[in-house]
């Protein structure tokens, strides 16, 4: 598995201890910025990353901003994301379970490195259960084909 990180200024030091936490745990990634945790703007970086992550060259993705939920706004306007903001552990793992969430998006100014790294746990290790949830999953594709 390989992952796209990325943040704007208000994720930036936490998605810097995110990444040791990775590193630890020997999961490859790339960081497309911002990196040097100056002022910028999160949707250039949730871009970055969703189209990243749609294209297919990259398992999942790790977004970063104040709340999470900018970031997260952005990135779910690439076709095939799936981006979901959380600040708890059982959305983290049913955000994978049931909706096949393909980027984690957390708040630097709102969840701290400990209860992040369980989320980023959680969400990398979780499979999409499938079954009836497919079902629902394809209609978000319609809705982004403008078929419903
Ligand atoms: C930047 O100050 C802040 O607005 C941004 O990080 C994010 O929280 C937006 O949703």
């Amino acid at each position: 598995m390989i992952i796209a990180l990325g943040s704007d200024h208000g994720g930036f030091q936490l998605k810097e201890e995110i990444k040791g936490h990775l590193t630890a745990i020997g999961m490859e990634f790339r960081d497309f910025g911002t990196l040097d945790g100056a002022s910028c703007d999160y949707p250039d970086i949730a871009e970055a990353v969703a189209k990243a992550v749609a294209s297919g060259e990259y398992d999942r993705g790790l977004l970063f901003c104040g709340t999470g939920i900018g970031i997260s706004i952005a990135a779910n306007k690439v076709k095939g994301i799936r981006a979901a903001c959380c600040s708890d552990c059982f959305s983290a793992k049913y955000t994978r379970l049931h909706n096949d969430a393909n980027i984690l998006c957390l708040g630097g100014r709102v969840v701290g490195p400990g209860l992040a790294t369980e989320m980023v746990d959680l969400f990398l290790e979780t499979k999409f259960e499938g079954g009836r949830h497919e079902g629902r999953i394809d209609k978000i594709r319609k809705i982004e084909e403008n078929e419903m």
